[in-house]
């Protein structure tokens, strides 16, 4: 099926996220997200996109992590999704950097207890002796916050503000509809590609 690229990337990411809500049995908002060390070497793990608008893409993370450290050193970021169901592709490149501290908030309270205990309890990224250890953080922060639990300093959103976005339909022999949307000085340029 030839898909119609139109002319504004978040239109069409919306109408295919909506796709992927009822068709994927879970986490249609799972996104493969690269990160580069000063090296030049690529890491990449998956995240929840948790929000997105023409400002960015928003997930949400613990800002001492791995990926939190080369995000904020270079700046730079990329993600991919894939949703199996629908044989369709998206991959966006950008800037990234820290969400607004109202933004991290505001989707920091709206998340159940124990989730923000958690926030709470976990070093990301950091060596753990043993399970143990870490349901003992757990039950440390749960006595510390009898009542609301606040966010972390260190835990919080980051905003991808994308300059490629490009959308990948599987078609039949492997002739794939491509479209990429490339940041101009005003609105996009679009480019359909070779599968
Ligand atoms: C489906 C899925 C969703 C995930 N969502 C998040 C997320 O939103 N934020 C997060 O910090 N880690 C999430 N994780 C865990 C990360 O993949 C990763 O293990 C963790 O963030 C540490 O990565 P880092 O050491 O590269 O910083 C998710 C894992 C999976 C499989």
């Amino acid at each position: 099926m030839e898909i119609s690229a139109g002319t504004d990337p978040f239109e069409l990411f919306q109408t295919w996220f909506d796709e992927a809500v009822t068709a994927e049995i879970n986490d249609p908002d799972a996104i493969a997200l690269a990160s580069v060390n000063a090296d030049g070497m690529p890491s990449v793990r998956m995240v929840l996109l948790r929000q997105w608008s023409e400002d960015g893409f928003l997930f949400f993370t613990n800002y001492q992590s791995r990926k939190s450290g080369e995000l904020l050193a270079t700046g730079k970021a990329a993600f991919c999704m894939h949703w199996k169901s629908l044989r369709k592709q998206v991959r966006v490149t950008g800037q990234v950097g820290k969400a607004t501290a109202a933004q991290s908030d505001a989707y920091f309270n709206s998340r159940g207890r124990g989730s923000q205990i958690g926030a709470w309890a976990s070093a990301q990224s950091q060596p753990l002796g043993s399970r143990a250890e870490l349901m003992a953080q757990v039950e440390a922060h749960d006595k510390k916050f009898p009542d609301a639990v606040t966010r972390p300093p260190h835990w919080g959103g980051f905003c991808l503000v994308p300059e490629e976005i490009e959308f990948w339909a599987d078609g039949e022999h492997r002739l794939h509809d491509r479209f990429r949307f490339t940041r101009a000085d005003s609105g996009w340029d679009i480019q359909r590609l070779n599968p």
